[in-house]
C-alpha cells in the first residue's frame, strides 16, 4: 500500500501536519512526503492513496495546489484522496469545517477535484517570524477578529487530536474502495 501526501507551507506548519500525519500512516503503509512546490513529473499510478495539504495566506491557496489539480485531477478522481487546508480562521472551531470555512468552500467549489475526505486545521501564529509588514498586517487582522495581538507571541493552535483521528479516516478509505 503506497501513500503520497504533498503539502503546500510557506512557515512550516502545513508541513509539519503532513510530517505527523505520515508518521502515523508508517504505521501500516509505505507513506511518501512530499513539498508541491517541488513536485515535478509524478506518476499517481504508483500510489493507491493521495492527500494533499495547503495553507492559507492572504486569502488565498498557493498557485501551486490549483495547477496540480489541475493536472491529476482526473487520476485523483478515480482513487481515495484528501484535502487538508490550514489557516487562522479554523482557530474558531465554528470555522473549522468545509462548509464552515469560507477559503475551503471557495476552493471546493472553483476546483473539478471530488476529494473523498476533506478537512481544515487551525494553523499556528507566529509573530516573531514574520517579516515587518505581515507583523502588522496579521496584528490587524487579529485585532479586528477577536485573536492575539501581541507581537511577541507564537501559538500553535492545531488540534493534533482532530489530525490523528483524520488520519485513521484516511486509512479506512482503502477498505471501502
Ligand atoms: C502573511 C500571512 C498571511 C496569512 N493570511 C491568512 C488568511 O488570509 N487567512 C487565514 O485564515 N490565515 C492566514 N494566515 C495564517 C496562516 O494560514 C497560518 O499561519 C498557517 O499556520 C500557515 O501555514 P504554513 O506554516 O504551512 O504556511 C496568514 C499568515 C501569514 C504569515
Amino acid at each position: 500500500m503506497n501513500v503520497l501526501i504533498l503539502f503546500s507551507s510557506r512557515d512550516g506548519q502545513t508541513h509539519a501536519i503532513a510530517s505527523y500525519i505520515a508518521k502515523q500512516l508508517s504505521a501500516t503503509a509505505t507513506c511518501e512526503i512530499q513539498d508541491l512546490s517541488q513536485v515535478g513529473q509524478i506518476d499517481l499510478n504508483q500510489y493507491q492513496q493521495v492527500m494533499i495539504g495547503a495553507s492559507v495566506r492572504y486569502g488565498h491557496f498557493s498557485p501551486v495546489l490549483s495547477k496540480f489539480v489541475s493536472k491529476h485531477v482526473e487520476q485523483l478522481n478515480q482513487m481515495p484522496s484528501a484535502f487538508f487546508a490550514v489557516n487562522l480562521t479554523a482557530r474558531k472551531p465554528e470555522k473549522r469545517s468545509p462548509q464552515t470555512n469560507a477559503y475551503v468552500r471557495k476552493f471546493l467549489l472553483s476546483t473539478p477535484w471530488q476529494p473523498t475526505l476533506c478537512t481544515v486545521f487551525a494553523g499556528a501564529l507566529r509573530y516573531p517570524r514574520y517579516r515587518w509588514i505581515d507583523r502588522v498586517m496579521i496584528q490587524l487582522i487579529m485585532r479586528m477578529t477577536g485573536g492575539e495581538t501581541d507581537t511577541s507571541k507564537e501559538v500553535e493552535y492545531t488540534d493534533w487530536q482532530q489530525v490523528s483521528s483524520f488520519t485513521q479516516d484516511f486509512s479506512a478509505l482503502q477498505y471501502e474502495k
